[in-house]
C-alpha cells in the first residue's frame, strides 16, 4: 500500500466485480441501440476503459474534460469545459461515464449542457457516489459504490493530480492535504 494511504476502502477485486456487473446491466439496457459513451476526463479514464470492455452492444466513445476541483479537496463550484466532444450528438442516446459524484455540481452542469444539444436520451453511470456531499439535486441512473464522507483517491480519482494510478480506492492520510 502506498505511504500516503491510510486505509484501502475498496479493493481492486471488488472494483473489478462491480464494473463487470455495471457492464452487464448497461448491455441489457442498451440492447438494440448504439449509445455514445462519454468519458468525463480526467477522473473517469480508468473506469471508462474497464467498463466499455464489459459492454456487449455496439457503442461509440467520446471524451470530455471538465474540472472544478483544481488542487483543492472541495469543489470550486465553477465547472470549466477543458475539452468538448469531437462531434455532434444530436439524436443520440448518451451515456455519461463518471468516476464519482460528490456535490453533484460537475454533472448537473454537464447534463444540462448535453441536453441542450437535442439528444435522444442522457443517462449517467458513476462508479462511486458520495450522497453526503450533495449540494444540488442530482442522482445517477446507475451507481457502483456508495462512499462515506472521506476524501478518497485511486482508480482515477486524484488529489492535486496524484494517486490516479492506484488500482484501489484508498483514504488519504489527513496530513497529506492539511500540510
Ligand atoms: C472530480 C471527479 C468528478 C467531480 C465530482 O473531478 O472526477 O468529475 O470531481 O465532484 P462534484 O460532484 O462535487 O462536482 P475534478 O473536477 O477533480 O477533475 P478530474 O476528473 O480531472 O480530477
Ligand atoms: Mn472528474
Ligand atoms: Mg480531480
Amino acid at each position: 500500500m502506498q505511504n500516503d494511504i491510510q486505509e484501502i476502502l475498496i479493493s481492486q477485486e471488488e472494483i473489478k466485480e462491480k464494473v463487470a456487473e455495471l457492464g452487464q446491466h448497461l448491455s441489457k439496457e442498451y440492447e438494440g441501440r448504439n449509445p455514445l459513451v462519454i468519458c468525463i476526463l480526467k477522473g473517469a479514464f480508468i473506469f471508462m476503459a474497464d467498463l466499455v470492455k464489459e459492454i456487449t452492444v455496439p457503442i461509440e466513445l467520446d471524451f470530455m474534460a471538465v474540472s472544478s476541483y483544481g488542487t483543492s479537496t472541495k469543489s470550486s463550484g465553477e465547472v470549466k469545459i477543458i475539452k468538448d466532444l469531437d462531434s455532434s450528438i444530436e439524436g443520440r442516446d448518451i451515456l455519461i461515464v463518471e468516476d464519482i459524484i460528490d456535490s453533484g455540481l460537475t454533472l448537473s452542469y454537464l447534463v444540462d449542457v448535453l441536453q441542450r444539444r437535442n439528444v435522444k436520451s442522457v443517462k449517467l453511470v458513476t462508479l462511486f457516489d458520495k450522497p453526503s456531499g450533495r449540494t444540488v439535486n442530482l442522482e445517477a441512473d446507475l451507481a457502483g459504490f456508495i462512499l462515506p464522507d472521506a476524501f478518497v483517491v485511486g482508480y482515477g480519482l486524484d488529489y492535486a493530480e496524484k494517486y490516479r494510478n492506484l488500482p484501489y480506492i484508498g483514504v488519504l492520510k489527513p496530513e497529506v492535504y492539511s500540510s
